[in-house]
């Protein structure tokens, strides 16, 4: 993307582009440039959101037909927008290019496979004549929209896990109120640019831009919001539990992910794999390759091909196309995963490569002899840092993946067919990846987590189950 003027962005409110007296500023994550001067919302526009979203939804005028048509339709334009969608992820996001490319395709794909899903609703039947007494009954159940969906969105994916929320909850029927993470907030506001182009009806998606206490507290307190759906950390996770009461609610939070390389796998294949995602958009990823677990006896093998892999990655500007690792998302978080890595090495852990920091950039960090008690083990690190540590039996690895307070997914390599079909009961995560590392989605899947991992899964169609309510109907047929 051109260096041109700073962009100016207003907020989608009830089908129009509304500017505010308040500028939130927007910066390139590599070189510190001015990107955009976004809006800020205040009470008046979040207010106005909720209010116009609550009109819509009671006018309710969104059929099926025509959410698949509007879906569908966001899909395309997202593809014939790719080049200014992927500049924009990388510049304020900090993600590389190639990676910025490959999101803005999957929100394409996230947004069809609404659409699909938008065509499927059904309630069932349920078999009356399984209790005596019942054959006179015909019971069946309907599915109806919750209501308006709270979506309060990430940095790390600002386009596609913006699109989990906000496909899955149109495809549904619900009006959606995004609230993106201050600091990428243009690549939502773009979406919606795209979903007004495409003919969603007025109402049903506004995006409000503003900081978690003021924007954010103004949404989870409002009781007209039915759902609210949420990635980011644990602790902001607790609390929008804690605040919004027994309305419902899908979390999707952190973890310190791990993957196994056992003793049977192909070596070489695993570790060239792992080199490159442990440090995908510089570990800012919920599913990162956070901790390795090598069988010893394949232990040496595994490290130089893994070292010769982390030896590879460049490391730069996100806009150019051979970067595999660009910034952090800002320089307060470099100087915190510094801190982190400092505490490790001072505990006794040994830092094989990276370790060092200039400015929001951290190189790409393998540590050993990192133990439990370290924060770059036990925390998330979500920053561009991973250690590696060996065990003997199987039973060892399993113990020291569940050996955590979250459990979003986990890999394993392994060619033993039995222990792949055993382990998926074993581990306590969400996901479990066979031959391939934690770090892995595609955007069909069910995905979510366990522990302070989360609650509920994403992927539209089970994303879609949880924003939708089930009326069970029984009708008397002898009255
Ligand atoms: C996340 O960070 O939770 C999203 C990962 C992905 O969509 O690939």
């Amino acid at each position: 993307m051109e260096k041109t003027a700073t962009m100016k962005q207003n907020l989608f409110i009830n089908g129009e582009w509304v500017g505010t007296p308040g500028v939130h500023r927007i910066y390139n994550k590599y070189n510190g440039e001015l990107f955009a001067e976004v809006s800020e919302s205040g009470e008046r526009e979040v207010n106005d959101a909720i209010e116009a979203a609550d009109l819509a939804f009671k006018r309710g005028a969104f059929s099926p037909e025509n959410r698949y048509t509007v879906l569908a339709k966001a899909s395309t334009l997202l593809v014939q927008h790719i080049d200014d969608l992927a500049g924009t992820i990388a510049i304020e996001g900090g993600k590389p290019i190639k990676d910025a490319l490959a999101e803005v395709k999957r929100t394409a794909n996230t947004f069809l496979l609404a659409a699909e899903e938008a065509k499927k609703l059904k309630g069932e039947i349920i078999p009356t004549q399984a209790a005596a007494g019942m054959d006179t009954r015909f019971i069946y159940t309907v599915k109806k929209p919750v209501g308006i969906v709270g979506a309060i969105t990430p940095f790390n994916f600002p386009l596609n896990l913006v699109a989990h929320k906000v496909a899955p909850a149109l495809a549904a029927g619900n009006p959606v109120i995004i609230k993106p993470a201050s600091n990428t907030a243009v690549s939502a506001l773009k979406l919606c640019e795209l979903l007004e182009k495409a003919g969603v009806p007025k109402g049903y998606v506004q995006c409000v831009v503003g900081s978690g206490a003021v924007v954010g507290e103004q949404l989870l307190t409002d009781p007209r919001i039915a759902h609210y759906t949420f990635t980011g950390s644990p602790a902001v996770g607790k609390h929008i539990q804690e605040t919004i009461g027994l309305r419902k609610v899908t979390l999707e939070l952190g973890s310190n992910s791990a993957t196994i390389v056992h003793k049977d796998a192909n070596i070489a294949s695993a570790a060239a794999k792992l080199a490159k995602m442990a440090f995908a958009h510089a570990g800012q990823i919920c599913i990162s390759v956070q901790r390795i677990f090598v069988h010893q006896s394949v232990q040496q093998q595994f490290m130089e091909t893994f070292l010769k892999g982390v030896s590879q990655l460049k490391v730069g500007d996100p806009l150019d196309p051979n970067t595999d690792v660009g910034p952090m998302i800002s320089e307060k978080e470099a100087e915190r995963i510094e801190e982190w890595v400092n505490e490790a090495k001072q505990s006794g852990a040994t830092i094989l490569t990276g370790g060092y920091r200039e400015g929001s950039m951290y190189y790409p960090t393998v540590i050993t002899d990192a133990y439990k008690g370290m924060k770059v083990v036990d925390e998330e690190v979500f920053a561009p840092v991973v250690s590696v540590s060996t065990y003997d039996t199987i039973e060892e690895a399993i113990d020291m993946v569940n050996d955590s307070k979250y459990g979003l997914q986990a890999g394993i390599y392994t060619k033993d067919l039995s222990l792949s079909f055993k382990i998926p009961y074993l581990l306590d995560v969400g996901g479990v990846i066979i031959n391939d590392t934690c770090c892995f989605r595609t955007d069909q899947m069910p995905y979510g987590g366990v522990k302070e991992s989360g609650i509920g899964r994403e992927g539209p169609a089970y994303a879609m189950e949880e924003m939708l309510e089930t009326v069970t109907v029984v009708v008397n047929l002898e009255e």
